[in-house]
Protein backbone atom coordinates (compact mmCIF):
# COMPACT_ATOMS: atom_id res chain seq x y z
CA UNK A 1 0.00 0.00 0.00
CA UNK A 2 1.20 3.34 -0.65
CA UNK A 3 0.78 6.67 1.52
CA UNK A 4 1.25 10.14 0.25
CA UNK A 5 2.69 12.88 2.67
CA UNK A 6 3.02 16.55 1.31
CA UNK A 7 5.82 18.42 2.71
CA UNK A 8 5.44 21.84 4.21
CA UNK A 9 7.08 23.02 1.33
CA UNK A 10 4.35 21.87 -0.94
CA UNK A 11 6.48 18.54 -2.15
CA UNK A 12 4.23 15.69 -2.46
CA UNK A 13 6.51 12.12 -1.59
CA UNK A 14 4.98 8.80 -1.74
CA UNK A 15 5.97 5.91 0.50
CA UNK A 16 5.53 2.45 0.69
CA UNK A 17 3.86 1.11 4.20
CA UNK A 18 2.57 -2.27 5.05
CA UNK A 19 -0.71 -3.02 7.01
CA UNK A 20 -0.19 -2.79 10.82
CA UNK A 21 2.52 0.15 10.17
CA UNK A 22 2.69 3.28 12.74
CA UNK A 23 2.17 6.27 10.33
CA UNK A 24 5.20 8.02 12.14
CA UNK A 25 7.85 5.23 11.20
CA UNK A 26 6.45 5.41 7.99
CA UNK A 27 6.65 9.34 7.50
CA UNK A 28 10.34 9.40 9.39
CA UNK A 29 11.48 6.04 6.97
CA UNK A 30 10.25 8.43 3.83
CA UNK A 31 12.53 11.36 5.12
CA UNK A 32 9.47 13.77 6.60
CA UNK A 33 10.96 15.95 9.78
CA UNK A 34 8.19 14.02 12.53
CA UNK A 35 10.64 14.31 15.36
CA UNK A 36 8.29 11.66 17.26
CA UNK A 37 10.33 12.66 20.02
CA UNK A 38 8.28 10.71 23.14
CA UNK A 39 8.04 7.75 20.44
CA UNK A 40 4.20 7.23 20.35
CA UNK A 41 3.16 7.85 24.41
CA UNK A 42 1.18 10.76 23.37
CA UNK A 43 3.23 13.52 25.45
CA UNK A 44 5.25 15.74 22.47
CA UNK A 45 2.62 16.33 19.65
CA UNK A 46 6.17 16.63 17.65
CA UNK A 47 4.47 13.76 15.06
CA UNK A 48 1.12 16.22 14.08
CA UNK A 49 0.22 15.58 10.41
CA UNK A 50 -2.68 17.09 8.73
CA UNK A 51 -5.11 14.60 7.14
CA UNK A 52 -6.42 15.49 4.16
CA UNK A 53 -10.14 16.06 4.45
CA UNK A 54 -11.50 12.78 1.81
CA UNK A 55 -9.22 10.37 4.76
CA UNK A 56 -10.02 12.35 7.69
CA UNK A 57 -13.54 10.31 7.66
CA UNK A 58 -11.67 7.03 6.86
CA UNK A 59 -9.29 6.76 9.84
CA UNK A 60 -10.35 5.62 13.29
CA UNK A 61 -11.96 8.31 15.74
CA UNK A 62 -9.24 10.01 18.26
CA UNK A 63 -8.69 9.19 21.08
CA UNK A 64 -9.25 11.18 24.15
CA UNK A 65 -5.88 11.52 24.79
CA UNK A 66 -4.90 12.17 21.31
CA UNK A 67 -7.43 15.22 20.94
CA UNK A 68 -5.65 16.75 24.74
CA UNK A 69 -2.22 16.53 23.25
CA UNK A 70 -3.78 18.27 19.81
CA UNK A 71 -4.84 20.92 21.86
CA UNK A 72 -1.31 21.80 22.63
CA UNK A 73 -0.31 21.23 19.05
CA UNK A 74 1.18 24.15 16.61
CA UNK A 75 -0.93 24.81 13.94
CA UNK A 76 -3.78 22.35 14.59
CA UNK A 77 -6.32 22.27 11.87
CA UNK A 78 -9.75 20.24 11.95
CA UNK A 79 -8.21 17.24 10.49
CA UNK A 80 -5.55 17.64 12.69
CA UNK A 81 -3.97 13.80 14.18
CA UNK A 82 -1.16 12.42 15.65
CA UNK A 83 0.64 9.98 13.39
CA UNK A 84 1.73 7.81 16.03
CA UNK A 85 -1.21 6.96 16.83
CA UNK A 86 -2.42 5.86 12.94
CA UNK A 87 -1.98 2.28 12.28
CA UNK A 88 -2.16 1.59 8.94
CA UNK A 89 -4.87 -0.37 7.70
CA UNK A 90 -5.63 -1.77 3.80
CA UNK A 91 -8.55 0.54 3.80
CA UNK A 92 -6.24 2.83 4.36
CA UNK A 93 -4.12 2.51 1.05
CA UNK A 94 -3.56 6.49 -1.29
CA UNK A 95 -3.87 7.89 2.35
CA UNK A 96 -2.73 11.58 1.90
CA UNK A 97 -1.63 14.10 5.03
CA UNK A 98 0.41 16.61 5.30
CA UNK A 99 3.50 17.89 7.53
CA UNK A 100 2.80 20.69 9.28
CA UNK A 101 5.78 23.70 8.97
CA UNK A 102 6.33 23.87 12.29
CA UNK A 103 5.77 21.70 15.52
CA UNK A 104 6.36 22.35 18.99
CA UNK A 105 7.83 19.95 20.92
CA UNK A 106 5.76 20.12 24.15
CA UNK A 107 7.82 17.51 26.39
CA UNK A 108 10.82 20.59 26.32
CA UNK A 109 7.81 22.37 28.19
FE1 LIG B 1 4.89 12.05 20.64
FE2 LIG B 1 3.21 11.15 18.78
S1 LIG B 1 5.34 10.78 18.94
S2 LIG B 1 2.78 12.38 20.49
Amino acid sequence: MKVTFETPQGELVEAEAAEGDVLLTVAQDAGMPLEGTCEGQMACSTCHVIVERDWFAALPDASEEEEDMLDLAYGVRPTSRLACQIVLEEELDGLTVAIPAEARDMSEG
